[in-house]
């Protein structure tokens, strides 16, 4: 076992992308559990664009993080020390346990993972973890897509997106995606089964969307928010749902106060009888198992493919972490810490 824990903490508040100021390398003792605590090897850390919103200033859906603190993130790894009966040494879990090696944990904090050797930890990081559950409810129980109607998708060819996008075949809807490059946009459409996709960084997007919906959208899953719901809206049609699951296109702002204004067109949900509704992973926590049923049934099946990208090494981190916001990830975006 090493004795030293590596750490990324934060130490600045970005403007606009995050960058080397804003994070400091920090080396010290590996920490020993207390009472009712476990010490956790991190294996596998996520790379969400959440991240970006807790090195906010203001709180969001979670506290913001202090300065000074471990950067907050979600981490798949192994007990490798256990001061509770609950979670013995070697047990899988998963939680927020910090851009770090180490982290204790207290053991009623963390998820115990099942040890069953098909479901690796980049499984439950990705498909069967926050990213998995995210898309199958955005898309059954927020969006409540129905077999034969439209759905598209923003940020189609990322982590949730390019689940949420198998989904909706799955369930017998024509998807349509929507992608920063012509090579995401040919994988939607000739590996992930999407009808067809718009490369919006190349495509008028009203011209896209008149191009791929000729009979409207039904649904509407929302990865990036911004410009793009306002000529998204004029296509939807009766009693459609927009399902928002995110706003990737602004979290590079300070705040909420500097996001872009909203649509002019939001009269449209009257017109048309939309409904419009936000969610989080967690609002679906106790209903989690339904979701990894279903996902990791149609992965055994070969029917949804999980594609991830994966970076060596925690000293990488916060480089990679800019990868969402440019878009140079295809798939789930996580770091190797330790095999
Ligand atoms: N509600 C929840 O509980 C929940 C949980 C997880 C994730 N999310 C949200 O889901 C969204 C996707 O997250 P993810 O983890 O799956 O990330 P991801 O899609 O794997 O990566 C982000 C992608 O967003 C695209 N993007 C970046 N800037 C953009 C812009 N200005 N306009 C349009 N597209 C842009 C990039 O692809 P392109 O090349 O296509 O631009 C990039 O690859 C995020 O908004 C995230 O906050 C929500």
């Amino acid at each position: 076992m090493n004795t030293i824990n590596r750490q990324w903490r934060i130490v600045g508040r970005p403007e606009g992308q995050a960058g080397t100021d804003h994070f400091e390398w920090h080396e010290e003792p590996v920490p020993v559990p207390g009472p009712g605590q476990v010490l956790v090897r991190n294996l596998v850390l996520s790379l969400d664009p959440t991240n970006r919103l807790w090195m906010w200033e203001r709180d969001t859906y979670l506290p913001a993080q202090k300065l000074g603190q471990v950067m907050r993130g979600i981490a798949v790894g192994r007990v490798e020390r256990s001061e509770s009966e609950a979670l013995p040494v070697g047990t899988l879990v998963s939680g927020l346990l910090g851009w770090q090696d180490y982290a204790v944990a207290d053991a009623r904090a963390v998820n115990r993972l099942p040890a069953d050797p098909a479901m690796t930890p980049e499984l439950w990081l990705g498909l069967l973890g926050h990213i998995g559950i995210t898309a199958y409810f955005g898309v059954t129980d927020v969006g409540k897509l129905v077999a034969g109607e439209t759905m598209l998708v923003s940020g189609a060819a990322g982590a949730v997106g390019s689940l949420a996008c198998q989904i909706g075949r799955i369930l017998g809807a024509r998807v349509v995606g929507v992608a920063g490059t012509a090579d995401k946009c040919r994988w939607l459409v000739d590996e992930l089964g999407c009808a067809v996709a718009i490369d919006y960084r190349r495509e008028d997007l009203v011209e896209g969307l008149a191009r791929c919906c000729p009979e409207g959208v039904d649904v509407y899953f929302d990865n990036v928010g911004g410009p793009m719901l306002e000529p998204v809206l004029d296509r939807m049609n009766l009693h459609g749902r927009v399902a928002v699951c995110g706003a990737i296109s602004q979290y590079n702002r300070t705040d909420v106060s500097q996001f872009d204004p909203g649509p002019r067109n939001l009269f449209l949900l009257v017109v048309k009888r939309l409904r419009m509704q936000g969610f989080l992973t967690s609002d679906f926590a106790s209903r989690a198992g339904e979701a990894i049923r279903a996902l990791s049934q149609w992965h055994r099946d070969g029917l949804l493919r999980f594609r991830l990208h994966e970076v060596e090494g925690l000293e990488n981190a916060p480089a990679a972490m800019n990868m969402l916001f440019v878009g140079t990830n295809l798939g789930k975006l996580m770091v190797r810490i330790a095999r």
